[in-house]
């Protein structure tokens, strides 16, 4: 298994104001192979897979999600783990693709979008998996997002994610895809989330200076 390799800026412009319109399209002309998803690494994120191997995880009786689960890979690793595993995608195609790619998979793939409410999911599942989706994302968005993802994840949950980090300043003009700073691990624990452990990969390709791998535990209610 290999780290993608960097990304590419796509040849199209995107409005800052609907910022998750482009993904459809160019899902939608992608094959079941990934050819076209410049992303995907068609096998568990490596990231995802390192941590892993480090952090053995059962999910027997336990909840999960996949936030912006693109080609569906991460999904299937955390159902192999015996997780009851939700995932969803902005981009319709995105999910069709995952359903066509593992038809036996109990994972419920969904179309959904992160910058809607999704009050159903409101503290419902004790592991939460992001990958690269804040960052798909422009700036303006950072917030909203972090605060949507953490809300997902129940009391004692596990939240993983995994971004690009730079020390440049985060603008409109510089992205996608637009790399976190060190500091959304801190916007993360401003959520309710407390930080286990920050790992900082340097190795492999990254567009920003390091990949960060952040473990986090939600606060039980009530907690400080
Ligand atoms: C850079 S890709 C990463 C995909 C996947 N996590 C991976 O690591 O391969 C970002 C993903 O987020 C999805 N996405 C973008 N905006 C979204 C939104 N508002 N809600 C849900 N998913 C979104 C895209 O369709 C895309 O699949």
């Amino acid at each position: 298994m290999q780290d993608a390799p960097p990304k590419t800026r796509p040849s199209f412009s995107i409005d800052e104001d609907r910022p998750s319109d482009w993904f459809e399209p160019l899902y939608s002309g992608a094959s079941k192979s990934g050819d076209g998803v410049p992303w995907a690494n068609m096998d568990t994120h490596p990231s995802f897979s390192r941590w892993l191997d480090v952090h053995p995880v059962s999910g027997e009786g336990k909840t999960a999600l996949v936030v912006g689960c693109g080609m569906g890979d991460d999904a299937i690793k955390l159902e192999s783990l015996g997780f009851a595993v939700t995932a969803f995608d902005v981009a319709a195609s995105a999910i069709d693709l995952c359903k066509q790619r593992f038809p036996e998979s109990t994972v419920e793939f969904l179309q959904a979008d992160l910058l809607e409410d999704q009050p159903g999911w409101r503290g419902a599942f004790d592991f939460v998996l992001e990958i690269f989706t804040v960052q798909a994302l422009p700036p303006k968005y950072e917030s909203q997002l972090i605060e949507s993802i953490s809300d997902f994840v129940a009391p004692e949950g596990t939240l993983l994610v995994v971004a690009e980090v730079s020390d440049e300043a985060r603008d409109f003009v510089n992205g996608p895809p637009w790399v976190l700073t060190p500091d959304h691990v801190e916007a993360f624990v401003s959520c309710g989330q407390q930080l286990i452990e920050t790992t900082a990969e340097t190795t492999g390709s990254h567009v920003g200076k390091a990949t960060y791998v952040s473990e986090f535990r939600k606060r039980a209610t009530g907690a400080d």
